[in-house]
């Protein structure tokens, strides 16, 4: 039976119950396979699994899609039936009875950098909802997708650095049959633009082809010829986010985002690479 509560102190209350080993899904709903792959992972580590779903204002900047963000909650109720134990969706007064909050999480300059350079002020506003979540739910294992690289690295930082006692989990890019990275946001391309899109999975698939060549890498990324709007292709280290050159042996990420239509889409492959090979 899946409970579902919408306030922190019903959410505070249900966690109280659960013994052993709590993994936490933070999600904005939408659910689709992708996030179910996060759910299924955390069931096979833990012995009880809580799903967040919350649309959270504070990392939406002005103009983007927070109105128009797909919310189905009943959906995501029935997507979820048997396979969370508890199910956190609040609304946003019950997160943020002050909004914009009095505290709040500031990043650092990794914050600013290819998705925060775009969504200034994006990361800050995951940093705090996740650090919310963090606090009601206790959890001993959180999990993300790898699909949001640079967020991942920031919650790894958050964790890190201030100590928070819980254990991160990522789960490889759940991809549709054609390749496209599973998102929410996918439901806003047309059959044209998601055509349009499949050039994205193709420069991943190309960068993981050239690997473990470091130079060849950075060549297909730089040479990608795939018009579309990019807003960055990138190949960074993984433990730092720094750029490489061709000097670079390591695990990399190759990380890009591009607007296909009015939606922003992104992609990520982690590779192993070695100089001069
Ligand atoms: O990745 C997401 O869906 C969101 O950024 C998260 C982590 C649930 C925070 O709102």
């Amino acid at each position: 039976m899946t409970k579902v509560v919408t306030t922190p102190d019903e959410l505070r209350a249900a966690r109280a119950e659960l013994t052993g080993k709590v993994a936490l899904v933070p999600t904005m709903g939408a659910l689709h396979d992708g996030h179910m792959t996060l759910v299924r992972r955390a069931r096979e580590i833990a012995d009880h699994v809580i799903v967040s779903i919350f649309v959270n204002p504070l990392q939406f900047g002005p103009g983007e899609d927070f109105e128009r963000y797909p919310r189905d909650l009943e959906a995501d109720l029935a997507t979820l039936a048997g396979a969370a134990d508890l199910v956190f969706a609040p609304e946003v007064a019950d997160m943020y009875p002050v909004l914009p909050p009095r505290v709040s999480v500031t990043c650092g300059e990794i914050a600013t950098l290819f998705e925060g350079a775009i969504r200034p002020g994006h990361f800050d506003g995951v940093a705090t909802v996740v650090t919310k979540l963090f606090t009601l739910t206790a959890p001993d294992v959180a999990i993300f997708g790898q699909k949001d690289a640079q967020q991942l690295f920031i919650i790894r930082s958050l964790v890190e650095d201030l100590n928070l006692p819980l254990t991160l989990e990522a789960v490889p890019i759940a991809r549709a049959d054609d390749g496209l990275a599973l998102s929410s946001r996918n439901i806003y391309l047309s059959a044209e633009e998601r055509k349009a899109a499949l050039a994205l999975s193709r420069l991943v698939r190309a960068a993981e082809a050239a690997a473990p060549n470091t130079a060849a890498v950075l060549r297909a990324v730089a040479d990608n010829r795939a018009d579309l709007d990019w807003d960055y292709t990138a190949v960074l280290d993984h433990r730092t986010f720094a750029q490489i050159d061709e000097s670079f042996s390591g695990e990399a990420l190759v990380m890009i985002a591009a607007r296909v239509g009015g939606t922003r889409l992104l992609d990520n492959t982690i590779v192993h690479l070695r100089a001069g090979e």
